[in-house]
Order: structure tokens, then sequence, then C-alpha cells
């Protein structure tokens, strides 16, 4: 049943629980595991809709014990998690914590993990469903697929499931992301596949549908007859830090583009799915994917910027250039900043462009999607001192201040006609509270439930690196750029301003 609240949310009270199931965490004693999934999962209990039947179990190469796992488990929540700790919960939660030490490339330590699932299963009733999450470094996907399809893991019968969520980054062009599609559907179906972006975890992403499509008055001006431009902007204050070893041969084209800032676009950009099961949204999805212009090697040059921070200064601090941070190389050419237009050819979109830039060691933190509309038809306040009339701009704030505002134009109270440039605000925060999440509940408790709406299926990634692709070889082909080519805590090289310039616009002034 739907319940409205006094501020009008409306909402469904009573989830159900994910099903029974043991999840198996590969790359247990990493980051991922302690800073999000862990949280994550203690927040799905607190809001009971995690299984009584459930159970996870750590795998990775550290030598410990049930006990020692728990206890580690334990401290790390103390800093991790997202809200206080009820001690109840906590000790339930605690129990149902096990550990396997492994070597993810030794097909006898999955002899041991079967073993260890079994007597899991049976203490703690999860009725043979397991669900695997590849939290390891990329090259060790189809490794531990290949084992885990060899020691009979990945069968489902008899009604139990098996399930993988992927960790970004899946390949990193066409070629790779298709041969791992190959290698891990000799063991696993599409439908056994849950590749993760941790963006549509985000409320404000899922929003963006409900935004769209929940609302009557928007659809009908939401295309090229009234919207001059889109600019996406995902905007990072923060440098590589110790991840230079991985980012440097990603780089922020791969890191950034073809998964979450693909995610945003063709959210915004899509038709309205025929429902809102998994297949009919990501058929929507991926036909925006297609339907991105092909950016021609000449075109590369004038649609497309790179850039590469210097040292500066970011919140009143002095921060170093990124060729001199842990793992870079000093002479790297890796880029950390990217801005490009693209155009979607299709009934809806044909001429609008789509700006998208982000970077790291920008000025502040920000990710939003600004709808500019066009301006209107006709000033009919001509021989008044108004100048120029703003068009109006909707932006949905991603993060950090998630909400929407839509930017018109009112009179300013007095005898004279002038105008100004109004905002009308709503802030989730105001309406809805706040609910402290890692971004990964949502995303945990659907893979549960079999939902893989909020996943990227196997042709989505294939499509976005084909885009991406292009870019990069011919960015590849050109000789190096002069690195760095923009201080810290400044907006991206001056090339990205004269991208806008040269249609007449200019990027918004993101502010947090
Ligand atoms: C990750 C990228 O996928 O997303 C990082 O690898 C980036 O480089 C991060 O910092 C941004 O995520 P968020 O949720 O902080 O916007």
């Amino acid at each position: 049943m739907e319940c409205t609240n006094e501020r009008g949310a409306v909402s469904d009270p009573l989830g159900k629980t994910g099903d029974p199931c043991v999840m198996v965490i590969f790359g247990a004693s990493g980051d991922l595991a302690k800073r999000k999934l862990l949280p994550a999962l203690y927040n799905l209990a607190r809001e009971r809709l995690l299984s009584r039947e459930f159970a996870i179990v750590g795998f990775s190469r550290t030598r410990m014990s049930h006990e020692e796992f728990r206890e580690r488990i334990s401290k790390d929540m103390k800093e991790h998690a997202t809200g206080s700790i009820d001690p109840d919960l906590w000790n339930w939660f605690v129990q149902r914590l096990y550990y396997s030490p492994g070597d993810i490339q030794d097909s006898n330590d999955y002899q041991q993990l079967k073993d260890l699932l079994l007597k899991v299963d049976k203490e703690q009733g999860t009725r043979g469903n397991y669900l695997y999450y590849l939290a390891t470094s990329p090259e060790l996907f189809s490794p531990i697929i290949q084992h885990i399809g060899a020691a009979g893991l990945a069968r489902e019968e008899n009604g139990r499931w098996r399930r993988v969520i992927i960790e970004k980054p899946f390949g990193r062009d066409v070629e790779s992301a298709c041969a791992l599609n190959q290698e891990i559907r000799k063991v696993l179906t599409e439908s056994q596949i849950y590749r993760i972006d941790h963006y549509l975890g985000k409320e404000t992403v899922q929003n963006i549908m409900v935004f769209r499509f929940a609302n009557g008055i928007f659809e009908p001006i939401w295309n090229r007859r009234y919207i001059d431009h889109v600019q996406i902007t995902v905007a990072e204050d923060i440098g590589v830090g110790q991840r230079g070893d991985y980012y440097d041969k990603a780089g922020a084209l791969r890191d950034m583009v073809p998964n979450h800032m693909f995610q945003l676009l063709t959210l915004t950009a899509m038709e309205p799915p025929i429902s809102f099961e998994a297949d009919a949204v990501r058929d929507e999805q991926v036909k925006i994917l297609h339907a991105i212009q092909s950016i021609s090697p000449e075109g590369v040059l004038s649609f497309t910027v790179r850039g590469q921070y210097g040292e500066g200064m970011v919140k009143g601090q002095r921060v170093p250039a990124y060729r001199s941070e842990p793992s870079v190389p000093p002479d790297s050419c890796t880029e950390t900043f990217v801005a490009m237009k693209l155009f979607i050819d299709n009934w809806r979109w044909a001429n609008v462009p789509f700006y998208l830039r982000t970077g790291k060691r920008l000025p502040c933190r920000v990710t939003e999607i600004a709808i500019q509309f066009k301006s209107a038809p006709f000033v009919l306040f001509r021989k008044t001192t108004v100048e120029h009339l703003k068009p109006n701009l909707l932006v949905l704030h991603i993060q950090p201040n998630e909400g929407i505002s839509l930017n018109f134009g009112a009179k300013v109270p007095g005898p004279l006609v002038r105008m100004g440039t109004v905002d009308m605000e709503f802030k989730y925060e105001d309406y809805f509270g706040r609910t402290p999440s890692t971004g990964h509940e949502r995303l945990l408790y659907d893979c549960m439930l079999g939902d893989a709406t909020l996943f990227q299926r196997a042709d989505m990634v294939e499509a976005s690196w084909g885009v991406v692709s292009t870019v990069q070889d011919v960015w590849n082909a050109l000789p190096h750029r002069r690195y760095p080519n923009y201080a810290s805590g400044t907006w991206g090289p001056q090339e990205a301003n004269e991208l806008m310039a040269r249609d007449g616009r200019e990027w918004r002034k993101c502010i947090k």
C-alpha cells in the first residue's frame, strides 16, 4: 500500500526482505569491503531488508580465523558505519560472519570454500543461494569466475540461485570488455551477472527516472524543441591519493565516462521504458548509447579536451601536482580531466549538444545535470531596463547537496519593470531527512531479489566502450600534451572553456 506523509512523500512502507543467501566477498580484506560493503549490509539489517537466513563469507589471502575476521570487521565498523551501531543487532550480524583464507588462483582453496559454504548453509539456513561479490582487482574477475565454475559453485539447480556482482572497471576498451564477457559467459548466464556501477546506488541518480516519468509536466518539454543543451558535471576536489597505480593506467576518460557519466547521460536522455522491468529500462538506455553520434578523428580534436592537474590550492590547502602523487611516473601523460561534446542522433535530441566534464582536483566536489531551456521566443519587455532575459535552467543536483532547482525570471519589486532570476529549490534533506547510507545498500538488496535494473548489461558496457575507444585511439595517436595544463583548484584547462565558447555558451559555475 502507498502512504503519503505530511510533506507529500509517497512511499512503500514495507519492503520485503532479500532472499536467504550467503554472500561471498572476494577481496574481503580490502578497502571496498570494509568501507562500503559491510556497512551497507549492516544498514540493510537495520532496515530489516536482510533475510534472517543470511551469512557472509570473506575470502582473501590473509590468514585469519572466523573469530579474527569478526574482530577485525567489528573494529572497522567503528570507523566506517554510517550511523550508530545497535549492540544487539551487531551481535546478530557478527555471528553470521565467516572467513575462508585462500589464494584466488588456487583451485584447492575453492574446495575449502565449497566445504565452508555447505557448513554455513546448514548453520544459517541460507537455502543454497550464493551471491559472489568480486571486490578484487579486475584481472582477477575472470579467474575467480572460472574457479567457482570448476568447483561447481556457479550452477543453478533446484531453485537455488548463484549470482555474481562484478566491480568496475569492466575491461579497458571494447575488445577487452567483449573478451571478458565471452569468458565469463562460459560459466555464467547473463541473468547471473550483475555488473555494478555505484552511481546507480545513489538516490538522486535513481530519482532521475522518477522525476521524468512520474511527473506529467516535464515530459512534453523534454526534447529538442525546448531544450537548448545539457551540461553534465562530475567534479572532484580530491586527487588520485593512493590509487596512482590503477589510475595512471586508466585516466579520467576510462575511469569516469563509460560508466558513471554515461549512466547520468542515458537516464537523462532515454525514452520512457514500457515498464520498470530490468530489460525494459536497459533496452532504452542502450538505445541512447547506440545513438551517440560517432566522433570522427577530426571531431575528437574539436569535441574533446583533456587535462592533467598541476600543483595548486584546493580548499585553502596547497596540493601537489598529479605527477608528484604516489605511484605516478614523474613524466606521466595520463589525463585527470576530460570535457566533451556529444550529440544523440534521434528524434528527441537531434542537434542538442550534451556537454560532459569530469576531473580531479577541481575547486569542489559536485555532480549535477543542468538542463538549459531555450530562451523565450520574443522579448516582450523591450522598453524596460531588461537587456538579457536568462533562459530557464533546471538542475538535478546529484551530490553533495541533493535536490532539484529551477531557475526562472521574476520581476524585481518596484515601479520599474526590472527582471531578476530566482530559484525554486527542492532539497531532499528538507523533505525526507537524511538516511545515511554507503550507496551500495539498494544495489546489494536488488541483487538479493534478482532485480538487475540498476546493473549494466553486457551490451551496455560494450556500447559505452565503443564511444570512448574512438576518443582514446585518437588521443593515443597524437603527440603527448604539455602537461600539467591546469592548476589544482581551477575548473580544468582553458581549452574546456574554449570548447563552450566556440558554441557561444559557457560552463555553469557550479558551487557546492
Ligand atoms: C570511482 C572512480 O568509480 O568513482 C574514482 O574510480 C572516483 O576515481 C569515484 O573518485 C567517484 O565516486 P563518488 O561516489 O565519490 O562520486
